[in-house]
């Protein structure tokens, strides 16, 4: 499988794990079976709801001694209500109490919309912290102080446009290491992945397969499936292969990090065996001609009357 590599020379595994939207009850499980089969990457975050089911799982394997901490790539994120300066590391420190775990390979800013400390999920304005009040900046540098103290060892941040991004590189030198967006053959992102290209953000592709278990307040009316898309389809019959294989494959093949979400076994174990895959340029050709520039997480949940879509992501491309 391919891997990505950062400046000091660590390399993270191209296929991981997500684990958005598995319930406490299953999730345990399931990065139990994803480590003793060969996953080597596990990401979460802390309103997923579920680090600490995560975290027993990681004591469980990592006390059996075949696989070692140091071998797992482990990312999570910071919550929008930690942005404050001194709110950062106590929810970092959340987070490795939960993982049960020393440090993080990876810590991202989950988004760039900031909450009031008390809020986990905004309800209106008043919830909201305005950018002016908690500059991204400020929660930056905090994340490269955790650095700095060695809980974590590589820092980034999630949801970003281009634009966030280049606001964010004129304050700092320490500029993100990745960018983790939604990016699937209907959301290719082909700006934002050569923009984080020539600065050497590497990127993670969440939502690879569509997130058909969202829950229903977060579907849009009749949105496209991609599983179900006619060309996935005859291409993952073509070789022998699922669609959910092609989809991975397509994301491992453009040199980002892609973050399948499964708690059944079979398919923990079918995704990460899409690495084997071998897509040619025609597929490649076949599936960049299904952008369609559809966004299945839309961030339309922060958009109030102070927080418009575009302040998310910068653009207009606001379907619904
Ligand atoms: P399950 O957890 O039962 O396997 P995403 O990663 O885009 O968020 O998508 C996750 C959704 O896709 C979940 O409903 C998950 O269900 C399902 N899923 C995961 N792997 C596959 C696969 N190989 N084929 C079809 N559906 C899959």
């Amino acid at each position: 499988m391919k891997t990505l590599k950062f400046d000091n020379g660590d390399q993270m595994p191209a296929i991981g794990l997500g684990t958005w939207k598995s319930g406490k009850e299953e999730v345990k499980e399931a990065v139990k079976i994803a480590l003793k089969n060969g996953y080597r990457h596990i990401d979460c975050a802390a309103t997923y709801g579920n680090e600490a089911a995560v975290g027993e799982a990681f004591s469980e394997v990592f006390a059996e001694g075949k696989i070692k901490r140091e071998q797992v790539w482990i990312t999570s994120k910071l919550w929008n209500n930690a942005h404050k300066k001194e709110d950062v590391i106590p929810a970092l420190k959340k987070t490795l109490k939960d993982l049960q775990l020393d440090y993080l390979d990876l810590y991202l800013i989950h988004w760039p919309v900031a909450f009031k400390p008390d809020v986990s999920f905004p309800e209106n304005d008043e919830d909201y912290l305005s950018l002016e009040e908690v500059p991204l900046i400020a929660t930056w540098e905090m994340m490269l102080e955790a650095k700095k103290q060695g809980l974590v060892k590589h820092v980034g941040v999630s949801n970003f446009s281009a634009m966030k991004l280049e606001e964010l590189m004129e304050e700092t030198s320490d500029i993100p290491e990745m960018n983790q967006v939604e990016l699937h053959p209907y959301l290719q992102q082909n700006e934002l992945l050569e923009f984080c290209s020539k600065h050497k953000i590497h990127m993670t592709a969440f939502s690879p397969l569509g997130s058909g278990d969202r829950p229903d307040g977060m579907k849009a009316k009749d949105e496209p499936s991609l599983l179900d898309n006619p060309v996935i389809k005859k291409i993952a019959k073509k070789h022998g292969a699922t669609e959910g294989q092609v989809l991975i494959k397509w994301s491992e093949m453009r040199g980002t990090a892609v973050i399948p979400k499964s708690t059944n076994k079979e398919r923990i174990i079918e995704n990460l065996a899409s690495a084997g895959l071998h897509l040619n340029e025609q597929d490649l050709d076949e599936i960049a001609a299904l952008d369609k520039h559809f966004r299945y997480v839309t961030g339309e949940f922060f958009v109030t009357k102070g927080n418009s879509y575009e302040n998310i992501y910068d653009d207009d491309d606001y379907q619904s």
